[in-house]
Formats: structure tokens, sequence, C-alpha cells
């Protein structure tokens, strides 16, 4: 059998999951996060983690985006190890933080040009106002982003993410705080860019924005994922609640409260257990 290697060779980094992840230990301190955390997110999918607050959500997203430092295992983000590539990782990604890091004293279009510039792209006003009609802000586009709404904010920051167009975008908890219109556009664009084949993580609290976004959910708990699967993978878990002769599916929220509170005795649903490129 061939030995396994960190590093892989261009044509194995085209060829892998977009992002692997293999027994991920984080501890702060004395307070173990993660303790052997496990996934796979296959090429142009989404994948959405679940988590209660402090599970551990954003730890993963930051080792994924080498702002942070694993204690131990491995993940690669479009093929590049994190630790031993991360100028090829950071290249390879966009990372919209759980708070949003547009600049409030630019307009919309002057944080999308700043960016853009950054990037060293090409024609940088084209791309602000190709953006800006995308996530329908151009009406707002010559605005301070102080006078923007939250779901303004929100689109302007995931249309920040998309400059330069990465393979890769970690959207960390998206919508949080958004009303449901909001979330709604949002939810829009982030399915838009999986149809262009971009791979998206995304961290949410909100169990129908995984329902209605994610090609697979995975919930951390514990330090560790105690499933992965499909929507109609993780409603299998639970059998359906009879009520009054007609049945009732279980939503997802009732798998998520179920499988938490029973403390990961789950394990993964896929045939393949971390949900590898299909
Ligand atoms: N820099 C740090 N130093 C110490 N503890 C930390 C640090 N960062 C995170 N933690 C702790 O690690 C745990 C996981 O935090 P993390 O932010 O990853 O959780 P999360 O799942 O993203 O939560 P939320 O849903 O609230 O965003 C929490 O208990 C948190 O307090
Ligand atoms: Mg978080």
């Amino acid at each position: 059998m061939k030995e396994r290697m960190d590093i892989q060779t261009p044509a194995e980094q085209l060829q892998g999951p977009a992002i692997r992840v293999q027994d991920l230990e984080k501890s702060y301190k004395k307070l173990a996060v993660l303790c052997g955390v496990h996934f796979d997110v296959a090429r142009g999918s989404i994948l959405a983690l679940l988590g209660s607050n402090g599970a551990g959500k954003t730890t993963v997203v930051n080792i994924l985006s080498t702002l942070l430092k694993a204690d131990a295992g491995t993940a690669s983000v479009n093929g590049f190890d994190v630790t031993k590539q991360a100028a090829g990782v950071r290249e390879s990604i966009s990372l919209t933080g759980q708070f949003a890091a547009v600049d409030e004293i630019l307009s919309g279009r002057e944080n999308l040009v700043l960016v853009a510039r950054l990037r060293h792209l090409k024609d940088p006003g084209a791309i602000a106002d190709g953006l800006l009609a995308r996530f329908s802000l151009t009406d707002a586009a010559a605005r301070k982003v102080s006078t923007y709404s939250g779901g303004m904010r929100r689109r302007l920051d995931i249309a920040m993410s998309l400059i330069g167009n990465p393979p890769v975008i970690f959207l960390d908890e998206p919508t949080a705080g958004l009303d449901p219109q909001a979330r709604i556009e949002v939810w829009h664009a982030v399915k838009e860019l999986a149809g262009q084949g971009t791979t998206v993580l995304l961290t949410t609290q909100y169990l129908d924005e995984a329902e209605q976004l994610a090609d697979r959910i995975a919930i951390l708990h514990g330090g560790r994922i105690i499933v992965n699967g499909t929507l109609t993978e993780l409603k299998r878990q639970l059998p359906p609640a009879k009520v009054e002769y007609v049945e009732k599916q279980p939503t997802l929220e009732d798998v998520f409260l179920a499988l938490v509170r029973d403390d990961g005795k789950h394990g993964d649903l896929g045939h393949d257990s971390v949900g590898s490129a299909q």
C-alpha cells in the first residue's frame, strides 16, 4: 500500500475532497475543545457544521483558514496542508467570520474595490459593480456602510469574500442576527456559489438554514463529529412520530436535539463515514 503523504502532488490536489479533516485536536489550556474531529467536504458541495454555543465550530473554521494551529491531527484545504502549505490554503479560501469585517467608514463600493485591489485583480471597479448588483446593493453602493442594515452588511461581507473567486469559502454563522428576508437573500447567494462549483463550509445555529442549504450536515458535539450525513440520512435516525394517525417526519431540530442529548453514540451515517467526494 502506498504510504500516506501529508503533502499532495498538484494532480492529487485537484482530485481529492476540497476539505479533509482528520483526527483534529485542539485545547485551550485545560479546555479540550476538539478531540479527534474527522470530516471531508466534496468539491462543489455545501457542508453545514452544526453545534451548540462553544462546541468548537469557529475553532474548526479558524484552523482550516490557518488562523489557528491545531494541537494534533491533519487538515487540508484544496489539497494544501493547513500547517505545511498555509500560503496555498490562504490563496484557495475566503473566510467570512462570525462578526462582519466590513469597514464602516467606507461605502459598500469602496469596501469591494479595496479588497479587489488588495488581491491585485484587474478592474476593481467592474468587479465591485458586478458584486453590488448580484447582492442587490447597487442602490446603496455609495453610502457609508455605517448606514447599512445588518442584512446589507452581511451581504456585503459575503460579496467581499467572493472577490477573486476562491474555490473554498468558509462562512461562520453567515445569517446570525438577520431577519428572515435577509437570511433568504444570503441563502440564495450561498446556493448560487455552490451551483458554480465553489465548496462551502458554513457553521450555523439555525437548523432550518442547514436544511435549506446543505448537501451534508455534520454535528459537532463533545469535541467530535457525532453524525455526518444528508438530511434524509439524519432524519432516518429518528422514527416518524405518530400524531393522531398522521405520520409526522422528525425535523432536523428533533434529530439534532435527540443526538446531542444522546451524547454522540451514533457515529457517521453514510457508507463512506467521512462523506468524501462523490
Ligand atoms: N482563544 C481562546 N482561549 C480560550 N478559550 C477559547 C478561545 N477560543 C475559544 N475558546 C473556547 O473554546 C470553546 C469553543 O469555542 P468556539 O468559538 O470554537 O465555539 P463555537 O462552536 O464557534 O461557538 P458559538 O456558537 O458560540 O460561536 C468555547 O468554550 C470557547 O470559550
Ligand atoms: Mg463560533
